[in-house]
């Protein structure tokens, strides 16, 4: 990806993951964003473009892009309303791990499950949406029957109160060291939070991007890769954490 991507990249991100736990962790003067309201009665062209405002700002434009050609951790979705009907654009959003796409891992989370959790209209509209990129939306409220019940998936629900227990099933402490913790292969985290919660993202997301001085790159470049968006955001809020 050439840098103004990664730099696009980096920045929707960060608005998705602040939309993903701006619910959960408290945090002064922080407003939600503006909620559309979805009623019943909303044509399958009003849906669509519902669905694309929470696209956008809750969390799966931080994985999918929509403008053909560019990589993002899921597969791009230019075009994906005339390559999949919508009995599998269901599926992919209630039951991800059902159908995963060849070449990719199995990080998606439920979208009716933290942290994206969108309700069923939500869902709905984001389903008018997926249907109108290379489509024709055609889908209204009540057309979707959801799932009774998805089997719950361990992965999302892990680790957010065991940060340290997520370092180490990532192997960050294999070449980190936080206080007496870990081998010093490449630099302390201690005080890490200092340089800012976007520095420590990009610093996982894209090792070689920016190079602390005096150590080489050998960061894996793969870890964001692997973790699922709820482990990622919790490394992150507990490196933000260490001043
Ligand atoms: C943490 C990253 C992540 C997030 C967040 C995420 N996805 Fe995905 N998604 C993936 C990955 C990886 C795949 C491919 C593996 C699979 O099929 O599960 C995928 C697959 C899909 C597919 C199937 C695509 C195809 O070509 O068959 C659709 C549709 C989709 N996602 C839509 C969404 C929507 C809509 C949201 C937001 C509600 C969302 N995703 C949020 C990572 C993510
Ligand atoms: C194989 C060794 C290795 C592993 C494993 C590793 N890192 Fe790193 N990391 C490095 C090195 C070396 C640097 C400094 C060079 C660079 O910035 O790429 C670094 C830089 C960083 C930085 C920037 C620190 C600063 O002060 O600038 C952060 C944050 C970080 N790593 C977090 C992590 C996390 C979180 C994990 C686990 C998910 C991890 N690293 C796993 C070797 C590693």
């Amino acid at each position: 990806m050439r840098p103004s991507l990664k730099l696009a990249a980096v920045a929707l991100l960060v608005t998705g993951f602040y939309s993903y736990f701006g619910n959960t962790i408290p945090q002064a003067r922080w407003e939600p964003p503006k909620k559309k309201e979805i009623s019943k009665g909303m044509s399958p062209l009003e849906l669509a473009s519902a669905g694309r405002e929470i696209f956008l700002g809750r969390g799966c434009a931080v994985c999918h892009s929509i403008n053909p050609g560019e990589e993002r951790r899921g597969p791009n979705l230019a075009g994906v309303g005339g390559r999949k009907d919508l009995k599998y654009l269901a599926e992919s959003l209630y039951n991800p791990s059902a159908i995963v796409v060849e070449g990719f891992p199995d990080i998606m989370p439920p979208a009716n499950r933290p942290p994206l959790n969108l309700t069923d209209e939500e869902i709905t509209a984001v389903v008018a949406f997926l249907q109108s990129l290379g489509g024709k939306p055609t889908v209204k409220i009540g057309d979707i029957t959801p799932p009774v019940a998805v089997a719950r998936r361990e992965a999302p629900q892990m680790g957010i109160d065991k940060p340290e227990a997520l370092m180490e099933k990532y192997a960050c402490f294999a070449c980190h060291k936080v206080g007496e913790k870990g081998t010093q292969v490449g630099p302390p985290l201690t005080g890490v939070g200092r340089k800012g919660q976007d520095y420590i993202r990009e610093s996982i997301l894209y090792p070689g991007r920016v190079v602390t001085q005096g150590y080489q790159n050998i960061m894996p470049p793969d870890l964001g890769q692997k973790m699922t968006a709820l482990e990622f955001e919790t490394i992150v809020r507990y490196l933000e954490g260490l001043k």
